[in-house]
């Protein structure tokens, strides 16, 4: 099993911002975790496409777009245009989930589909075959640096079990709360790619936080 770290760009010092991928890209992360807020979804705004444009061409770190933004369908395919290489909505963000998958899925881009701490499982189950990932809140969307839900890793062997019953294909995302000290429990619920992001942008060394999450999963 491969892991992979995600770390969180809404943790970056954005004056700096080329320099921080560089050394994360360098150190071995290979997705940079991108949190698109609208203000309406959750109570927080953060970057947008003008952002996303610029940062695409000083990285070939995986676009890991998280949309926390109403009516994610309305902006898709410019996402896809851009360079995000991984477009994830939430499930109670739009009233068709299944269809705006589709529509991500014929962008030619991954498609995910992301759950709020308060969603069961059941909520995803018809959409369950057609996404490259599914992204379990382990923190109420908006902002970084809260502390982790560990009673959501009930859903991560859910999903786990669900992919290996039927021979899904999506990674599971783990996303708010991660630190060096929880980062196995994650893994062994069943997460295989895991967001980090006062734990990685958030530290004076964060090459050294990407290495010191790599070589966690190096363990299993
Ligand atoms: C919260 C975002 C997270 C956030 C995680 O809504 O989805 O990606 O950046 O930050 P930490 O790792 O600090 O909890
Ligand atoms: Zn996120």
């Amino acid at each position: 099993m491969e892991y992979k770290l995600a770390p969180s760009l809404l943790s970056a010092d954005f004056g700096i911002v080329k320099e921080q991928l560089e050394i994360m890209e360098k150190a071995g992360a290979p997705y940079i975790h991108l949190d698109v807020m609208d203000g309406v979804f959750v109570p927080n705004i953060s970057f947008g496409m003008p952002v996303l444009k610029s940062l695409r061409k000083y990285t070939n770190m995986v676009f890991d777009a998280h949309l926390m933004i109403v009516e994610p369908e309305r902006y898709v395919e410019e996402l896809a245009k851009i360079g995000c290489d991984i477009i994830n909505i939430h499930v109670e963000a739009t009233k068709n989930p299944k269809e705006v998958i589709s529509k991500i899925n014929s962008l030619g881009v991954k498609s995910g589909i992301t759950i709020k701490p308060a969603t069961p499982v059941s909520a995803i189950y018809d959409v369950l075959s057609d996404v490259d990932m599914v992204l379990v809140m382990s923190v109420e969307p908006g902002f970084g640096g809260q502390k982790f839900m560990p009673e959501q890793l009930d859903k991560v062997r859910e999903l786990k079990k669900i992919k290996d019953e039927k021979g899904y294909k999506y990674d599971i995302q783990i996303d708010g709360g991660i630190t060096l000290d929880n980062v196995r429990e994650v893994i062994e619920a069943g997460v295989n790619c895991v967001v980090a992001g006062s734990s990685v942008l958030g530290k004076e060394d964060i090459g050294k936080a990407v290495k010191d999450f790599n070589s966690i999963f190096e363990e299993y």
